[in-house]
């Protein structure tokens, strides 16, 4: 018998800036949303790109129960035997197996046990493997281990994190999609049960450009040139999802959490 859970997923920590949102945030939302889980993607916490041994620590040691990853896992060499090493930290589960990490993971909180993949899309990303096979393989490997599973679709094209949510749809607790930075505005129960949202934004720098300072951004666009990319510091706020589920693998709420940075920080 399953009692209530709620799982806290924070979109894309984004720099310093995203790291230190949510660390201030963690507390009061802890208190408001009373999570079972809270489960992060940091694939931008290092200076705006990657994840570092020191930076997972930190979160970890926050409360974060998983922290999973994308496109930017491997910018920071010192994270690979970490990938390796900490079970809590995922890289795609579609990447190719000679990459350091691996993609999925079960945690156990208060006798209930969170399964919780990472999927990279294959549309316009550089995934090694099929994401729609290595899901069906991941949540293979995990029955019998999990009441609830979290699906962290981390990919540019809607179309192929819409089709994620059906292809999961009532097998797993929840998809959620993540890497546009920016929250989309159809987060929903799927029929058979499970939460869905094509992306649950960044925790970062509102003022910038998904994360970039504004003008280095804009700078790039309009001369078509390179320019050094930094992290903004404008405006930080946290975006995230809150998901109830009532049953093993059931959901039955999915709700935006789109708050800024405390005033101290803004
Ligand atoms: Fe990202
Ligand atoms: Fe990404």
């Amino acid at each position: 018998m399953i009692e209530t859970v709620r799982i806290l997923f924070i979109g894309d920590i984004v720099g310093g800036i995203g790291k230190r949102t949510v660390l201030a945030l963690l507390p009061a939302l802890r208190e408001r949303y009373e999570p079972g889980f809270i489960v992060v993607n940091g694939e931008n916490a290092a200076g705006g790109i990657g994840i570092t041994p020191k930076i997972a620590n930190e979160l970890f040691a926050a409360g974060v129960d998983v922290i999973t990853l994308g496109n930017h896992t491997y910018r920071h060499r010192e994270i690979y035997p970490y990938l390796d090493e900490e079970e809590r930290i995922l890289r795609p589960a579609n990447f190719l197996r000679s990459q350091p990490g691996h993609g999925w993971c079960v945690v156990t909180r208060d006798d209930v046990r969170l399964g919780v993949v990472s999927l990279s899309g294959n549309l316009f990303m550089n995934a090694g493997r099929p994401a729609f096979a290595e899901a069906d393989a991941a949540l293979h490997a995990m029955q019998d281990k999990t009441d609830q599973i979290l699906v962290d679709m981390h990919a540019e094209a809607t179309s192929e994190k819409v089709g994620m949510g059906w292809h999961l749809d009532g097998r797993v607790t929840a998809v959620v999609g993540t890497h546009t930075h920016i929250p989309t505005a159809d987060a929903r129960l799927l029929p058979g049960g499970t939460a869905y949202i094509t992306d649950v934004g960044m925790t970062g720098p509102r003022g910038g450009v998904i994360g970039v300072k504004r003008e280095q951004a804009v700078e790039a666009m309009a001369t078509r040139m390179p320019i050094k990319f930094e992290t903004s510091a404008e405006d930080p706020w946290l975006n995230g999802v809150l998901i109830t589920a009532d049953g093993p693998r059931h959901a039955v709420a999915i709700e935006q959490v789109l708050t800024p940075a405390p005033e101290g920080m803004r």
